[in-house]
């Protein structure tokens, strides 16, 4: 019997939809068993694994799970509810504590997700909220302007303001057309975002010349450091300069699903706002947040990456490696030379055909599509894991070379 809220889904052309991109990528997920690192088991084959961002494998280390282990009996398995009616659980602070001291920021908030954090950075920076007895705060007038290949969940965030008048987007990476939107922004309340690595491409921002335009024109920045927390900074590491500047940020939001491998988010910044957004966020009150043995191993990882370099920069001098037998086979990678190394794949049949036949050779290997990359601009999305064998990334090469050849991608040649 059709019940009458089945006979109103006719109006949401759901089926429509799905019978229209029939064979074109969306069906049901397919099951992953056991952990997911440089292998993945997926409807019950083990493939390797060029997708996954929890890249630096660190489940796997005895310490880890140990610690993540000891934390459920310290700290249970929830945090019960909200930290503005019970209280921040200790795991939580020591977590953003640990966040401040690494951003050199004041206070810190943390949130289920990095998109939620996002999502609650907007929210509280635009809002008119009037909580009664002259309590009130009136952010309405605020201006956003993001970098225009932005994260989904920071274009999410913006739906609300109108275009042109609160909203601006500026060139992927272009100081010179964020210094002309700021030039026509003047006396504004204006907040500039954008990103430290990109996911799709992996370019990274010109970090230090944008914010030398934020401090110019008086605008607040909000830098969205999902990718590249942890990572990049400091002497021996590539983008140095870009990500020293990166403490002069106002604020700075991260994810522990990247660099830290498990699940969460946070933004450090100057002390007022931080604490305001405990109640102005509304995505730290009115959701849960990540579980207390996350946050604790959250902190436990978040030092151990800080005493023992090596760990990155190992991952780091692999993924160089990598990326320079890719351009000796003439499959170049995106220039910049990031840890998310993107190749171009074609058009969107041929990247499909790819995919699938990597697939069938045991591999795992993403393609970005249209939205994520310009139309019909496909890319190969790799990204190494520290666990994975040099076999596997031996058999990887040696079968995109084969592939390549035979779908005629380009004059790929074998590895070396
Ligand atoms: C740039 C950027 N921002 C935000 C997010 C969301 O982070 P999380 O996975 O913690 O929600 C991602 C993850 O895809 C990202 O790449």
């Amino acid at each position: 019997m059709t019940t009458s809220a089945s006979a109103a889904l006719k109006n949401w052309p759901f089926t429509e939809f799905l019978a229209a991109g029939e064979g074109l990528g969306l069906t049901d997920p397919p099951v992953v068993d056991g952990p997911v690192g440089p292998t993945v088991v997926r409807d019950g084959r083990t493939l390797a694994n060029f997708a996954s961002i929890n890249f630096l494998n660190l489940q796997e280390r005895d310490d880890v799970r140990q610690h993540f282990l000891g934390g459920i009996t310290r700290y249970g398995l929830t945090t019960g509810g909200s930290r503005m009616t019970q209280g921040i659980c200790r795991p939580h602070l020591e977590m953003e504590r640990e966040l401040c001291r690494i951003t050199g920021k004041e206070r810190a908030i943390s949130f289920a997700s990095g998109l939620l954090a996002n999502l609650g950075f907007v929210h509280a920076m635009t809002h008119h909220m009037n909580l009664g007895q002259g309590w009130e705060i009136d952010n309405q007038d605020a201006v956003f302007v993001l970098d225009r290949d932005a994260h989904w969940s920071l274009w999410k965030a913006v739906e609300n303001l109108t275009y042109g008048r609160q909203l601006f987007a500026f060139r992927h990476n272009d100081p010179a057309d964020l210094g002309r939107i700021l030039g026509t922004l003047e006396g504004k309340k204006t907040v500039v975002v954008f990103e430290s690595v990109y996911s799709a491409d992996g370019t990274v921002a010109p970090i230090g010349e944008l914010l030398d335009l934020c401090e110019q024109h008086q605008a607040l920045s909000y830098v969205d450091d999902a990718n590249g927390f942890l990572l990049y900074g400091g002497e021996n590491r590539p983008f140095a300069a870009e990500f020293d500047a990166l403490r002069r940020a106002d604020f700075v939001m991260v994810s522990f699903s990247k660099a830290v491998g498990l699940e969460g988010g946070a933004i450090a910044g100057p002390a007022d706002p931080l604490l305001a957004f405990e109640l102005l966020s509304g995505t730290s009150m009115f959701t849960a947040a990540m579980q207390p043995p996350t946050a604790s191993t959250a902190t436990h990882i978040m030092r151990l990456l800080r005493t023992d370099p090596s760990i990155v920069d190992s991952y780091l001098r692999r993924v160089a490696v990598f990326r320079e037998r890719l351009a000796e086979m003439g499959y170049p990678p995106h220039p910049t030379p990031s840890y998310i190394i993107s190749v171009p794949a074609g058009d969107d049949t041929l990247a499909v055909e790819l995919k699938e036949a990597f697939l069938a050779h045991g591999y795992l290997v993403p393609v970005f599509f249209y939205p994520a990359v310009p139309r019909n601009k496909p890319l190969l999305r790799l990204i190494l894991n520290a666990g994975h064998t040099e076999e596997q990334l031996d058999g990887f090469l040696h079968t995109f070379a084969a592939l390549g050849d035979k779908l005629g991608l380009g004059s790929g040649r074998p590895p070396r």
